[in-house]
């Protein structure tokens, strides 16, 4: 998987090859995708599949530091898995697996954690914040979540990780680690990694509450998932906040208007947009009509997703064929590396 090619065109019609290269992503299992997850990096996923070796894999050992129930944690799993595939993410373009599916993952970060020290760990700004959230569960699981996320990318070598900037930190302790790893053996093994976005622009997905991003943890109806029903949808949008309307001609919309049209922007006609953004101008905009429109146009948008959902959901014997594809397309992958690891190491068998 790693020596894969990509077959490119010049201009005058030559052909040419170059190495593909690797894209890692994990995604944690924290509940339903919404509109801000779909625009922000689910998307950015779906097309990077065609231009790069993708692996975006399910990051269920990481959700072990805050213990969740057993009773759940397989269904979490299950429902991330889903959703990716209602939105794009193609089995037979990327690899899609499960992070315990792997166990060679486990390997490489019990060999990372020994050239990881206290002190760094320490100092990343996610423990410091985890400790600071729940002082009674600092568990060693939180102190070495940076050495399972650089195992998470170093297992297959990749030098592309789409993530936001919150996980800036944390790859730049992975290239650390990988660079320790490499000078302390005197080889160049592992490349460095860096965060990246397919798109120019960065897509801000505003929330119905009028206040900042979507987000799930900002209260119930800020967010639409990708799976809610069309009349949960027209009434979350129905009962984002507005106001008595424009005061003057063509003056600056409110941030919670203003939300309301980059929302339109994103799934409506660039005719809805401009008919609504001309009634804001001239004072005519009536925003009962407004969130109608918006409504209708989500659920449009939404509603051939949600039946993928629905059906991929029911789909038992299709979840398990995705997961064992991906674990033995990943473990191909990654037992590569751990053989090199072990050797360079110096790890024999007898
Ligand atoms: N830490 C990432 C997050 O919180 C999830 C993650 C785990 C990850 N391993 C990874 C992301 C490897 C990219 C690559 O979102």
């Amino acid at each position: 998987m790693q020596n894969q090619f990509f077959v490119s065109m010049f201009s005058d019609g030559f052909f040419y090859f170059r190495a593909m290269e690797t894209v890692v992503s994990g995604i944690r299992s924290t509940g339903n995708l919404h509109l801000g997850n779909y625009f922000g990096a689910v998307k950015n996923f779906v097309q990077m599949q065609n231009e790069y070796n993708c692996f975006f894999f399910i990051a269920d050992y990481h959700s072990l530091t805050t213990h969740p129930n057993p009773a759940n944690l397989h269904g979490s799993v299950r429902q991330v898995m889903v959703e990716y595939l209602a939105a794009g993410i193609d089995p037979e373009k990327s690899t899609i697996y499960i992070q315990s599916d792997v166990p060679e993952v486990t390997e490489l970060y019990l060999l990372l954690n020994m050239n990881a020290y206290l002190g760094e760990l320490q100092r990343a700004t996610s423990f410091k914040d985890k400790v600071r959230a729940n002082p009674d569960n600092v568990n060693a699981g939180l102190l070495t979540y940076p050495t399972l996320m650089a195992a998470d990318i170093l297992i297959h070598r990749a030098t592309k990780v789409p993530v936001g900037k919150d996980q800036e930190q944390h790859l730049e302790m992975t290239r650390t680690f990988g660079n320790r790893f490499n000078k302390m053996y005197g080889q160049d093994y592992f490349p460095e990694s860096f965060a990246f976005n397919f798109g120019s622009k960065l897509i801000k997905v505003p929330g119905l509450d009028g206040k900042g991003k979507m987000g799930k943890s900002e209260g119930e109806g800020n967010a639409i998932f990708l799976a809610d029903k069309p009349d949960v949808i027209r009434k979350k949008v129905m009962r984002a906040l507005t106001d008595s309307g424009p005061a003057e001609p063509n003056a600056k919309k409110p941030d919670y208007i203003q939300n309301l049209f980059d929302l339109m922007k994103l799934v409506s006609t660039k005719e809805t947009v401009k008919h609504f953004d001309d009634a804001w101008k001239d004072c005519t905009i009536r925003y009962g009509d407004l969130k109608k429109q918006l409504g209708e146009d989500m659920v449009t948008f939404l509603t051939p997703v949600r039946e993928k959902i629905e059906d991929i959901a029911a789909n038992e014997s299709y979840l398990r064929q995705v997961a064992r594809h991906g674990a033995a397309k990943a473990r191909e992958s990654a037992q590569k590396t751990i053989q090199d690891v072990r050797e360079i190491i110096g790890i024999k068998r007898f």
